[in-house]
């Protein structure tokens, strides 16, 4: 059975054992960088939780498959969301459940709207927030396609 849960300090080993099993291509699309073993100040990111943060996994027989993650901007009302599954786990829904759960307490933190910033080649991420934010268009943000989504509580929604 799979696990969707806050991630805590507690989540600090399976986290980096997450991201160093991340294939190169899948770690490039989300880190933009083949990581490896991740550093333990990223991996403290990952699992930063605060009023400006926030960090939801999906546990699998105790192993990390799924992280999303939030955090808002300087603006104090624009929250980046990040997501990554793992490659075998893909096209489960784990991407759609864990970016609705980011993205609720994201607007439960103050965020008014999402901005994620995709690769254009990046279907798979394109797709997904097409499926949870059907009206989102992109704008062309020096190489990078950029989505700004008004944000309001998804939970409940489809
Ligand atoms: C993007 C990503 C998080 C999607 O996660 P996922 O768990 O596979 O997505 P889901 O199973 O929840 O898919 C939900 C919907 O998104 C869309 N979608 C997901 N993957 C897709 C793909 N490869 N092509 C087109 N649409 C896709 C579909 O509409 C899908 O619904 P459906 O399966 O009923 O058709 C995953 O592919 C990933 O980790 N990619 C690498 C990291 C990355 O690119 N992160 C984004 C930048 S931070």
């Amino acid at each position: 059975m799979i696990e969707l849960r806050a991630a805590t300090e507690l989540d600090r080993e399976a986290m980096t054992d997450f991201v160093a099993g991340l294939s190169p291509d899948t770690s490039w699309l989300r880190f933009a960088s083949g990581i490896g073993r991740p550093t333990r100040a990223l991996v403290t990111s990952l699992l930063r939780r605060d009023a400006t943060h926030g960090a939801w996994i999906a546990v699998r027989d105790g192993d990390i498959v799924a992280h999303t993650s939030w955090s808002l901007l300087a603006d104090g009302v624009t929250a980046e969301l990040a997501a990554v599954v793992s490659d075998s786990w893909r096209r489960s829904g784990l991407g759609r459940l864990l970016g609705r759960l980011a993205a609720d307490e994201a607007a439960e933190n103050g965020a008014q709207g999402l901005r994620l910033e995709l690769l254009p080649s990046n279907l798979a991420a394109r797709g997904l927030l097409l499926h949870l934010w059907p009206h989102a268009a992109g704008h062309d943000g020096g190489g990078l396609l950029v989505y700004d989504v008004p944000l309001r509580r998804t939970a409940g929604a489809g």
